[in-house]
């Protein structure tokens, strides 16, 4: 496959996008209406969107921002609280208009105060109902208990709550949003197609846990889930690759690139073919591969960005486009206690094409961006097309609204893809 220098592609839709509301809602709404033919619009708004009737309202609102002659249509969502009345599920399917239900723990992230605190208990009958009225719960993967590293919030919540979920309910439809880990590909990869998807972001995708602290602080990198490393620390002489890695019991991480020829190349997938991956030990013995099965939790081998990328490059239906594009006003990020969230929007599109592109996979951009998610939501996939030109462009090192500024993900920087219509 030789890259070609001009992409036509089905319009994208995005999976998971936070809006906002008032000044910010106009400021935003028009840079993903500009690429996007449809999204899901994430409920996290004070106070938050429990009701089909609010969700009726905040569409409302979405409609009238949007600019003239724009063909956008927001997806709403509910976000489920301990609450929840479990017949709200049928109000919001016979809506038309809410197509998921949002689960945050309470206290995961912004405006999560309100979220959930135990979902197998008061929360169980409402997500009976969600299996009976086929509405996907979408779900921020991380654990709130501080004894949990943050690092490791979003594995242990695959184990704690994600594993027994779906188990307990295997014809909920649940997506994972913005995966993160290894782990997240591995509970993804190896759950039942058609039920289990996950969206997975530009910043997960390009970014690893240096782009934080780069020199110095870098808040507009910062977002939750935060950051993870690029791989398992890695260094090639063995005697420091023991201090670097820290592991107990004799078990060891390692990389996939340990340039002892055993590693993968450029553009190698990781996962050929579905559900076929080894199940080698993480050991000492030889270097730690990308199919480590080790429970270890100190063990990241390959668990960061490099394995995100891997299994969204592959072509797999069950990753689809979901930038979390998540604007706060420059003051709010430039702060002490700075918001979580970045502004990605304008920058998204660009910045997937970079990676199928690195990956020697830009012919399975388009699934990712514009197939998986609709077929995975049992909707039709868009018919109208864009246009992604290799061509730099450079990014807005801010743009200005009626209340502020906001520092969009790569300010100032220069992207290769340019989309256009
Ligand atoms: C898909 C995969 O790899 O996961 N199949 C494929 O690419 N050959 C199937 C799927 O996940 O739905
Ligand atoms: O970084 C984030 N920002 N992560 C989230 O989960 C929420 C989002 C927001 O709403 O700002
Ligand atoms: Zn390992
Ligand atoms: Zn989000």
């Amino acid at each position: 496959f030789t890259p070609k220098m001009e992409l036509r592609i089905t319009k994208p839709d995005d999976w998971h996008l936070h809006l906002r509301d008032g000044d910010l809602l106009e400021a935003v709404l028009p840079h993903s209406a500009r690429h996007f033919g449809r999204a899901i619009v994430m409920p996290n708004l004070k106070p938050p969107i429990t009701t089909t009737a609010a969700a009726l309202t905040y569409r409302d609102s979405i409609l009238k921002a949007l600019p003239p002659d724009c063909c956008f249509h927001p997806l709403m969502t509910l976000y489920l609280t301990d609450d929840t009345d479990p017949d709200e599920i049928k109000l919001a399917r016979r809506s038309g208009v809410v197509y998921a239900v949002k689960f945050y723990p309470a206290g995961a992230t912004t405006n999560s105060q309100d979220g959930v605190t135990d979902i197998f208990g008061k929360c169980f009958p409402v997500l009976e109902q969600m299996v009976e009225h086929n509405m996907p719960l979408l779900v921020h993967g991380e654990v709130v208990d501080p004894n949990v590293d943050i690092f490791d919030r979003e594995k242990v919540f695959i184990e704690r709550i994600l594993e027994p979920l779906v188990q307990k309910l295997p014809h909920l439809k649940v997506v994972m949003e913005h995966i993160t880990t290894m782990d997240a590909v591995k509970f993804i990869m190896s759950s039942r197609e058609g039920y289990v998807a996950a969206t997975v972001t530009p910043q997960h995708l390009v970014l690893n846990r240096n782009a934080l602290f780069h020199g110095g602080l870098q808040p507009h990198s910062y977002c939750l889930p935060v950051l993870k490393r690029e791989v398992h620390s890695r260094l090639n002489s063995a005697s420091k690759f023991d201090a670097a890695c820290g592991h107990r019991n004799g078990l060891h991480g390692g990389d996939v690139e340990t340039g002892d020829g055993g590693g993968m190349r450029a553009g190698q997938r990781m996962w050929p073919q579905e559900g076929r991956y080894g199940l080698r030990q993480c050991s000492q013995s030889g270097s730690c591969s990308e199919d480590c099965e080790s429970d270890d939790i100190d063990c990241r081998c390959c668990k960061g960005r490099k394995a995100i990328a891997s299994a969204v490059t592959s072509g797999s239906k069950r990753f689809f486009l979901g930038t979390d594009s998540a604007p706060h006003e420059r003051n709010r990020k430039e702060c002490s206690a700075g918001c979580a969230g970045i502004f990605n929007a304008s920058t998204a599109l660009s910045l997937y094409a970079r990676v199928f592109e690195e990956a020697g996979a830009l012919d399975k951009l388009e699934a990712f961006t514009s197939f998986n998610g609709p077929d995975f939501y049992g909707l039709e996939r868009n018919t109208s097309k864009i246009l992604l030109e290799k061509t730099p462009w450079r990014v807005p090192r801010s743009y200005l609204f009626a209340s502020g500024e906001l520092i969009p993900m790569c300010a100032g920087q220069m992207l290769d893809w340019l989309p256009s219509h």
